[in-house]
């Protein structure tokens, strides 16, 4: 039950959250019940930043930005909460709605996503953005999270940072305009056009709006639409793991000329690490099937392997001798990476057990697994006298602000195999599901009217 209720009124996000903070923390509460000034609120459209829990007065506590309605007081006796904060907001009509859609799953498993009308949300920490989003694009990490793919160790992330695991929203890039920032935010400012790549453990993408840390977002390349743009930040924030942090192949001269394989070269990873490389002097091969051979071509491979060919392996053996290996494909085409090794060369995989032993096993069991299969790799590959070493995807905003200006200097250009609409995102999980990605997959949030029309893929605001 409802016991407690502040009132604060003419206010812009971010002083919402500062201003409901100090309330509690000095213990101001206006002890009012709710049908007294629930009306009122409402009717000066007011926005309500609920809720702390238990009477903690703390900000991690507040469970959600809500219009005062009566979903608002399902909520609340939801959360089990027991006081109620509530702010009219000073922002521009129309800058920020209160609602969005958003694309999200509440359980693991196939055909899943719905799309829902929810509250945009708001800043809640000085180092935070809020962005529209103009472009999203898909990875198979989308796919993969769809399924259930990292939930103990994206838990425990989630925990920390007081976020929930359902509703979960997928997408982890996107491009797109700044609409509000926290106090604490430096070097970007509201209107700023900018693509950012979201840590896994937060609300993605597949939405109208999104919460970005300063550090997960740049300025986007001037050069590229937003729908261009937003096929990259996930795979730069990878392959910028992977060969920058990890391998430390970096634009320096001891990085001129040194011979690097690149499997699955046509793919989303692929093919921008293919033109990483390149802009950086260096000389590459890579796989890839038939199809996609004058793809990376074009995109300025050295040498290609066309792993459907009879003789793949032993051209590959023959050509050997590789400084740094990607390997973005794993199984036989990690065995057949090992043998490729010399001595000094490096093997950096993307397709580690690590998340899905956790999965299986358990944290604990589950890191164990996986340290000992690296620690076993790991050894084999130094009897050769090379390194082998797993890479994850990292947001970073250097990254994409490094890379956003050899965009702009025409040295790297996006890969797109397809565009689909805000509502086709079902049909982009298929096609990306369906394998044989050329580049990558990117959702074109237009300013299409979202307009859902079954009631299958539709839930109201008040279910979410
Ligand atoms: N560790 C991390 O944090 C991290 C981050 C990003 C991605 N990844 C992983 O890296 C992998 C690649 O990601 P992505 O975004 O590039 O996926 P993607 O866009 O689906 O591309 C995969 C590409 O590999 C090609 N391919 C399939 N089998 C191949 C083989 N045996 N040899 C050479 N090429 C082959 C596919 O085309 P064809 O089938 O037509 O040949 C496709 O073009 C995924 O497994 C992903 O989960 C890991």
């Amino acid at each position: 039950m409802i016991k407690r209720i502040t009132i604060v009124r003419r206010l812009s996000t971010f002083p919402i959250v500062t201003r409901i903070q100090d309330v509690f923390m000095q213990g101001q509460y206006n002890k009012r019940l709710l049908h007294g000034h629930g009306g009122d609120a409402a009717s000066a459209s007011a926005r309500c930043l609920a809720i702390a829990r238990k009477d903690r007065p703390r900000l991690s506590y507040y469970r959600r930005l809500c219009k005062i309605n009566s979903p608002l007081i399902q909520n609340v006796r939801h959360f089990n909460c027991t006081t109620l904060v509530c702010a009219e907001s000073n922002i521009h009509p129309g800058e920020i709605r209160t609602s969005m859609f958003a694309w999200q799953i509440h359980n693991y498993g196939k055909d899943n996503l719905n799309l829902v009308e929810k509250l945009v949300p708001v800043i809640t920490k000085p180092k935070e953005l809020l962005i529209k989003v103009y472009a999203s694009s898909i990875n198979p990490i989308d796919l993969r999270m769809q399924g259930g793919y990292g939930a103990v160790l994206l838990n425990k992330g989630r925990r920390c940072s007081s976020g929930d695991e359902f509703p979960l929203i997928l997408g982890r890039d996107c491009s797109g305009v700044v609409v509000d920032v926290g106090k604490g935010v430096m070097g970007i400012k509201k209107g700023d056009e900018v693509w950012a790549a979201v840590s896994q453990i937060k609300p993605g993408c597949h939405a109208q709006y999104v919460l970005i840390n300063e550090d997960e977002v740049s300025k986007k390349p001037e050069s590229l639409t937003h729908v261009q743009a937003a096929s990259l930040p996930y795979v730069i924030s990878t392959v910028w793991s992977a060969l920058y942090a990890i391998a430390r192949f970096r634009p320096k001269k001891e990085s001129i000329g040194k011979s690097v394989l690149i499997h699955g070269g046509s793919g989303g990873v692929g093919s921008f690490a293919i033109q990483l490389v390149k802009a950086w002097n260096g000389k590459v091969s890579t796989t890839c099937s038939t199809s996609a051979v004058d793809m990376v071509k074009k995109l300025g491979a050295n040498h290609v392997y066309d792993y459907k060919q009879s003789d793949f392996q032993n051209s590959l053996l023959k050509a050997g001798g590789f400084d740094l290996i990607l390997d973005t494909i794993g199984g036989p085409t990690e065995d057949l990476s090992m043998e490729l090794l010399k001595s000094g060369s490096q093997l950096i995989s993307l397709v580690s057990p690590f998340m899905a032993d956790m999965d299986r096993y358990g944290a604990v069991v589950g890191s164990l697994s996986a340290s000992t299969t690296m620690f076993k790799k790991a050894m084999a590959v130094s009897r050769k006298g090379g390194k082998y070493r797993w890479a994850f995807a990292t947001p970073n905003a250097v990254a994409l602000e490094t890379i956003a200006q050899l965009v702009d200097e025409g040295k790297i250009r996006p890969v797109i195999d397809r565009v689909f609409t805000f509502k086709q995102i079902p049909e982009a999980f298929e096609k990306l599901e369906k394998g044989h990605a050329r580049g990558k997959i990117v959702i074109d949030m237009g300013e299409e009217k979202i307009t859902p029309t079954s009631s299958d893929f539709y839930m109201n605001a008040a279910n979410n």
